[in-house]
């Protein structure tokens, strides 16, 4: 059957639903568990009745082109199957986890990597994948930091709409694009104490400025589904929302994809308390608008009666399952039911292999390289010791999340370091700790015996991947186990020594910068850390990885974030009092007051934003040839951005801006453009924005989005703490 246009595909969803049985029209909206690599019977007679309609984690081909066969041959209405899986960063070829390609800073990469995944994903007959999340991260002890764009609203939007275009490819109906599902809606990332599934507060501003705003970019960049959060909302958890699925989504948005539940997120609503029973959750979800249910059966067990009962309407019902069949229908299922996988490129080729490494090389964040450790010259040394729990794990390295990672594509740093190095520096290897959480110090002795005999240590630790992702999240964040201690002792033996982090959150690492030369922040780099790295640490490559995250000075700052509010009482570095400074000897009333802790520096360890190069790239101007700006005009900023170092760099440009005075509290600052931008040694460039007034808008007081107009700072600059200071004025219409 050939492509349908809008009209068409309407036509024929209202044809299906014509003849659909009320049970037919519940198996659409009824998400299955596979059979994990066979079809299990209760499957097959579920799919054959019509009593299923989608089917998740099933990515044997043989087992998802049976199914979609009992599906469009033995049905009765021949509806093909949707097939999701979480496909989140990769599928074999593992990219960087979502965190790291947020470090990338680069949407056409971010893009590039969700398809190879959709290439990958669609080969196993996969249609559908439960990303990208969007959620905002702001609170690194909760483990699916890792899964997230990072803390910023603006960023998250730009890279999770090059995810969806990714995933979903030009053309949703072409083979190899996959239906994306945006999640979780919403404010699933302001879980309490970070910990997961936990409740959360939001206010309702707070959650239109922060939380929704990558979900509207979403839905205007056509994502197909979306995913609700397990959390609760102001006493509502997201699958019974009806302000967030229905009044929001649905009517303030026009989205019409639709809106899954995450796993058992509706039988859990009797957990949350709001509801009694099974009965109960399905009518409170449906009610909500949550299309679809994932792995628990309420709705295909329930959902049938309560239309009898008259609680559930039969238009409502009908609503729920024209927004399936449309994705159905969009995604070209009717027309291509079976996955032919020849068509498709083979698993981590070198194609994949190549864009998963300029992916980890582009994540890499360069936090400190003092004397210019960094990189490292290897005809000015004979040997280097590379030490640590994470430098040779071809499985640790992947990060969360990899179902379907194949761990024998992965080149570690002690691997690729040898192959890069061979003939001409000696490459040892020596783990320090059993893994990185081990508090046995008998390793020790091995690694400080290497790096007391080598010319320059290279310390790989962090995080195995057990550690991050969904339900792992830690109230302290420092380096697990005895790893500082490690690090510390081998910054005794004298040589210079390179701090490598590979963790799936922002670790706060104490003291240890005093400690170590260099330090690059890896994230879990995937299938090509090992490649990447070398390329980094050698100097192929300048690091051009950019913090999408505030990196915390202690676990006692989170929620550390840049575009925090002013308060009434900022603190300076004038009224900042350290707990050292107060005077022992006379008793002291007051220190001020200012918002601020009493034992550690306002700030975080590095900002927003932040990231070194090997060039030295200064900004030197800024300037706003327009500095009135009229409603529906774009701003336009010029920087000029000099490279004074010997290397080539990928500089990625910033620009913030503050809203001086607005009808709610506005951020201190606010990232509103970006670009990375290549420069040569010597080089002066000129970077050239347009920004659109549209970009400045936020919600206000009465919950409307709008553009107020008024004075504002920009800066622009390498981190969210640039200096470089302008200021425009928003015009308001006449
Ligand atoms: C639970 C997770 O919260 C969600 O993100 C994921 O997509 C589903 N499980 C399916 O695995």
């Amino acid at each position: 059957m050939l492509r349908l246009d809008a009209k068409a595909i309407e036509e024929r969803i209202a044809d299906l639903l014509a003849e659909m049985t009320l049970e037919e029209k519940v198996g659409q909206l009824t998400l299955s568990n596979g059979g994990g690599g066979h079809v299990p019977d209760w499957l097959r007679d579920a799919v054959r009745s019509g009593r299923t309609g989608a089917v998740l984690n099933e990515v044997d081909l043989d087992s998802v082109n049976e199914l979609q066969r009992v599906a469009v041959e033995e049905s009765r209405l021949g509806i093909p199957l949707l097939v999701g899986r979480d496909v989140i960063h990769g599928f074999r070829t593992v990219f960087p986890i979502p965190l790291g390609q947020a470090a990338t800073w680069n949407p056409e990469l971010v893009e590039r990597g969700a398809r190879i995944a959709a290439l990958e994903a669609a080969r196993c007959g996969v249609n559908w994948t439960f990303a990208p999340m969007i959620d905002i991260g702001r609170d690194p002890r909760w483990g699916r930091v890792a899964e997230t764009l990072g803390e910023d609203p603006y960023l998250t939007s730009v890279l999770g709409a090059a995810m969806i275009r990714g995933f979903q490819g030009n053309d949703l109906h072409a083979p190899g694009s996959l239906a994306a599902c945006a999640k979780h809606f919403a404010g699933y990332g302001a879980s309490e104490a970070g910990k997961d599934y936990n409740t959360t507060n939001i206010p309702e501003n707070e959650l239109r400025n922060v939380h929704l705003r990558p979900f509207r970019a979403a839905v205007e960049a056509d994502v197909a589904t979306l995913m609700t959060s397990f959390s609760d909302i102001d006493g509502v958890p997201a699958t019974a929302n009806e302000f967030l699925v229905d009044e929001v989504l649905r009517g303030e948005w026009d989205f019409d994809g639709f809106v899954v539940s995450d796993w058992d997120s509706v039988s859990q609503l009797a957990v949350h308390g709001l509801t009694e029973n099974d009965r109960e959750s399905a009518f409170q979800a449906a009610r909500a608008g949550v299309d679809m249910e994932m792995a628990s059966t309420t709705y295909a067990h329930h959902l049938a009666d309560l239309v009898e009962e008259g609680r559930i309407g039969p238009p409502h019902l009908d609503h729920m399952v024209a927004n399936v069949l449309r994705i159905k229908f969009r995604v070209g299922l009717f027309s291509r039911p079976y996955v032919d996988p020849d068509i498709f490129p083979a698993f981590g080729c070198s194609d994949h292999l190549d864009a998963a490494r300029e992916a980890a090389r582009q994540s890499m964040v360069l936090l400190q390289n003092r004397e210019h450790a960094l990189p490292l010259r290897s005809d000015e040394f004979r040997s280097i010791a590379v030490i640590g729990p994470m430098a040779s794990e071809p499985y640790e390295q992947l990060g969360t999340w990899i179902f379907d990672g194949d761990q024998a594509l992965s080149r570690t740093p002690v691997q690729s370091l040898r192959e890069r190095l061979r003939g001409r520096v000696d490459v040892r290897h020596a783990r320090g700790l059993e893994t990185t959480r081990s508090r046995d110090r008998d390793g020790f002795d091995e690694a400080l015996h290497l790096a007391h005999a080598s010319d320059v240590v290279v310390a790989i630790v962090g995080e195995e991947s057990i550690l991050s992702g969904e339900a792992h999240c830690r109230s302290d964040i420092g380096l697990p186990g005895a790893q500082a201690e490690l690090v510390k002792e081998l910054a005794g033996a004298g040589k210079p020594l390179i701090l490598v982090v590979m963790a799936g959150r922002p670790l706060v690492l104490g003291d240890l910068p005093g400690h170590v030369q260099a330090i690059v922040y890896a994230w879990h780099p995937g299938s090509m850390a090992g490649p990447a790295l070398t390329d980094i640490l050698l100097g192929e490559v300048s690091p051009s990885g950019r913090l999408p995250v505030s990196m915390p000075r202690t676990g006692g700052q989170i929620p550390i974030y840049y575009a925090h509010k002013n308060t009434g009482r900022p603190p300076t570095p004038e009224t900042f009092v350290h707990i050292d400074e107060i005077d022992a000897g006379a008793p002291q009333l007051s220190i001020g007051n200012t918002s601020f802790h009493l034992d550690v520096e306002p700030s975080p360890a590095w900002p927003f934003g932040f990231g070194l190069g090997y060039g030295d790239v200064r900004y030197r101007a800024v300037s706003c040839p327009t500095p009135e700006l009229k409603m529906g005009e774009s701003l336009e900023v010029i920087a000029e951005v000099t490279n004074h170092g010997p290397y080539p760099v990928d500089e990625v440009v910033q620009v913030y801006v503050r809203d001086l005075v607005g009808s709610v509290t506005r951020p201190v600052r606010e990232l509103v453009a970006f670009r990375r931008v290549h420069i040569e040694p010597g080089e002066v460039t000129h970077v050239t924005f347009h920004i659109p007034s549209d970009d400045l808008a936020f919600h206000g007081r009465d919950m409307k989005r709008r553009v107020e107009p008024g004075r504002y700072h920009l800066w622009v600059g390498g981190s969210a703490a640039a200096t470089l200071q302008t200021e425009f004025e928003l015009i308001a219409d006449e």
